[in-house]
């Protein structure tokens, strides 16, 4: 079976990267969401929280590929998630030239460790290439509208917050 993971913080999750998701799932058997909890940052939404908006965007916006997609946590190297998980690929997203410095420095460290594993891109749609969660967090924050760049799911979760 073609396994590919997805590593990510996913904070929170965008079109842009459903995007990805979909596009990966037409590609590969089974592609794991993988979700960076990394104990110094500090982000909005929790673990917990995080693998279920993500559970619930993936069902809601991918259809009948929402079941070859698993989403997990993961605390380490992704290499050593991958290996664990039996993937020979990592799959990320490029939005523009800028993405590509630390892309190409990743995916050649990720190599280096792993030499089993491929990193493989894909261009994320151009109407989702200006999207970042960072931006996404900053707008929600000042009680802009994200309708257009967040699923459904993120809505949710940003209305509970009140
Ligand atoms: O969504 P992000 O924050 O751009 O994702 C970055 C991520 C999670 C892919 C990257 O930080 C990562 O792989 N972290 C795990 C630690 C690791 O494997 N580091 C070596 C890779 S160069």
């Amino acid at each position: 079976m073609t396994i590919a993971v997805y590593p990510g913080s996913f904070d929170p999750i965008t079109y842009g990267h459903l995007d990805v998701i979909g596009r990966a799932a037409g590609i590969f058997e089974r592609v794991i969401v993988a979700v960076l909890v990394n104990p110094r940052k500090s982000p909005w939404l929790d673990e917990a929280e995080r693998l279920r908006v993500i559970r619930e965007a993936v069902d809601e916006t991918l259809g009948n590929a929402a079941a070859t997609v698993d989403v997990a946590a993961f605390d380490g190297l992704t290499v050593e998630f991958a290996r664990e998980a039996g993937a020979r690929f990592i799959v990320r997203g490029l939005r523009a030239v800028s993405d590509f410095e630390t892309e190409i420095q990743m995916a050649h460290t990720n190599r280096k460790l792993s030499p089993e594993v491929d990193t493989i891109f894909f261009m994320t749609a151009l109407e989702h290439s200006y999207l970042s969660s960072t931006l996404v967090k900053e707008i929600a924050r000042f009680g802009g509208d994200v309708s257009q760049m967040v699923p459904p799911a993120v809505i949710r979760r940003l209305a509970a917050a009140g």
